[in-house]
């Protein structure tokens, strides 16, 4: 493929995140407008573009976006070229279709893709890229667990939308002198966990990567109510698990290349905290209320810059990279230092550090 770059394709996969629409928005601007390449989206994520299901998107088609929680194109998070599942049950199996994917690309007279997603999405990405396609990757996920960048778009808009959730639990929690319990999502990083759990002013804070013991959270409990607040929050992350234990699974979704989806710790924390504790105990769970809904002027920011420089990545001839976020600066990084990995939080981390020094117990044996 050539580096002078008339046409480039679009596709958002894995799980949708705010903002999602804003960094179509900025590509498609910047692109069409500024460019004056063509741009077509492909319908959910790889799926689109493996079963050639697309449209040409203009200026027009991007007007209000910036404000719509979602994707306009759809998303998937499980097509995978590399890995694409065919048939059900006994006849089921598995099949490369990564080859016809490059073939699809160019017979569109695309010169570049701009994949936006989480680890998944760009490890694919990646893959494609060592086949030879222009790619660049932008980053997704409201988990915010991708290595080698600062904020991915959609954090920002969870974790407001998690610590508005905290507040109100917070009052409900202390007319009746309750324990309460909030999920968040969170599968292996806990980031969302932690900065909602800080904002929102959790007690307990339960993250994959420090395993928690009961003890150790009905001992905070009980000197809770010794020092006369009669009622704490419990933030869980989906993803967090006891001492020795394992993560609570909800389901296995058999065709998506990451296939356990989890869920139902927090019921799990509050059913062993009423039994040892004579206190009532009551469970929220965010789940995928935090994936939707406007994204907060940080992220609308955030997505805007990231969608611009991924097209003018593509314009000074750069492909095999994602852009990101580094401290203040928009800059870029192979794509190869971010497939496969994941962004967990240091349990040495500052804010971990700040938050125990300001009373929040980690379950661990520091409360
Ligand atoms: O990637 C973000 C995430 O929100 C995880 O925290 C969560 O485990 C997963 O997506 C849920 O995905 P699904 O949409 O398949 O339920």
């Amino acid at each position: 493929m050539s580096n002078k770059i008339d046409a480039i394709g679009l596709l958002t996969g894995g799980g949708d995140a705010p903002g999602l629409n804003a960094v179509i928005r900025a590509v498609v601007r910047t692109a069409v407008g500024h460019f004056e390449w063509d741009v077509v989206g492909f319908y959910d994520g790889y799926a689109g573009l493996i079963e050639k299901r697309s449209r040409k998107l203009e200026m027009d088609d991007v007007s209000g976006l910036l404000t719509r929680g979602g994707t306009i194109l759809g998303t998937s998070n499980k097509a995978n070229p590399f890995a694409w599942h065919l048939g059900e049950g006994e006849s089921r199996q598995t099949v490369d279709r990564s080859q016809e994917t490059v073939s699809a690309i160019r017979s569109m007279g695309l010169d570049a893709l701009v994949c936006i997603g989480g680890d998944g999405t760009l490890s694919i990405a990646h893959g494609l890229h060592e086949m030879g396609v222009p790619v660049v990757g932008i980053p997704k996920t409201i988990d915010n667990d991708l290595c080698e960048n600062d904020r991915t778009f959609g954090f920002d808009t969870a974790v407001a939308t998690a610590t508005e959730a905290l507040d109100r639990i917070h009052t409900t929690a202390e007319s009746h002198h309750r324990v309460m319990v909030v999920e968040v999502m969170g599968r292996n990083a806990g980031w969302l966990a932690l900065e909602s759990g800080i904002a929102g002013g959790g007690d307990i804070i339960l993250i994959p990567e420090i395993p928690y013991s009961l003890d150790a959270i009905c001992e905070k409990i009980m000197w809770r109510n010794r020092s006369g607040r009669h009622f704490s929050i419990v933030v869980v992350a989906e993803g967090a698990m006891p001492e020795g234990g394992e993560k609570v699974v909800a389901r296995v979704v058999e065709d998506s290349p990451d296939p356990v989806r989890l869920g139902g710790i927090g019921n799990a924390v509050a059913h062993a905290i009423e039994e040892r504790l004579d206190l009532e105990t009551r469970v929220t769970v965010l789940g995928h209320l935090l994936r939707g809904g406007t994204p907060t002027a940080f992220d609308r920011i955030l997505a805007s810059r990231f969608g611009s420089e991924a097209v003018h990545l593509l314009a000074r001839g750069q492909s095999g990279r994602m852009v990101r976020l580094a401290g203040a600066d928009i800059t870029s990084v192979g794509i190869d230092r971010v497939a496969n990995r994941q962004r967990l939080v240091p349990p040495d981390h500052p804010l971990i550090r700040m938050a125990r020094e300001t009373g929040v117990c980690f379950g661990d044996g520091e409360c």
